[in-house]
């Protein structure tokens, strides 16, 4: 009950800091972008969470946060839309297809492990699977 609500609030709180930091952003498309990328940061902080003992593993809850969202990535980024309050560079659409072949890998990692996460034990690998595309992809295309 008490690690429930541990959970709930920190989940709250990721979503007020994500809501906080899309404050005056008017491109709409660029909002589902940012929304998305945040869906997909909080699944990771899930998995941190529960790699770290924070929060209880649950196979289910730590299989779907990896196979949520990455796919999503490429069409969110299609149209090359902008915003002052926006971190992707431009650089995005003048390399399309590299940007999308780090969500391509992304995809993989995140495929590979769904369904694999049967323990706490299995997280830290996967974690670093997936981690690894979301810096390259950051490094490169986000301010
Ligand atoms: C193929 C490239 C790419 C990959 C892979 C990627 N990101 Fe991003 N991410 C971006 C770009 C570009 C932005 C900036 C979007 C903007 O501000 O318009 C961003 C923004 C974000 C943001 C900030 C969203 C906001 O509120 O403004 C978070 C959080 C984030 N990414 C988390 C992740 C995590 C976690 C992963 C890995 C699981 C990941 N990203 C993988 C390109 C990527």
């Amino acid at each position: 009950m008490k690690k429930a609500l541990t959970a709930a609030l920190a989940g709250a709180m990721v979503l007020a800091t994500a809501a906080l930091a899309h404050q005056g952003v008017q491109n709409v498309a660029v909002m589902a972008r940012m929304d998305g990328m945040s869906a997909i940061g909080a699944n990771m902080k899930t998995l941190g969470a529960m790699a770290k003992g924070q929060i209880a593993f649950d196979a289910g809850q730590a299989n779907e946060a990896v196979a949520e969202e990455a796919a999503r990535i490429p069409s969110l980024f299609e149209a090359q839309e902008t915003d002052p309050k926006s971190e992707a560079l431009p650089v995005i659409w003048s390399e399309f297809d590299r940007f999308i072949a780090i969500a391509d890998d992304l995809e993989a990692a995140a495929t590979a492990t769904a369904g694999a996460l049967n323990g706490p034990e299995d997280l830290g690998p996967a974690l670093k699977a997936i981690g690894g595309q979301c810096s390259a992809c950051h490094k490169a295309y986000r301010e």
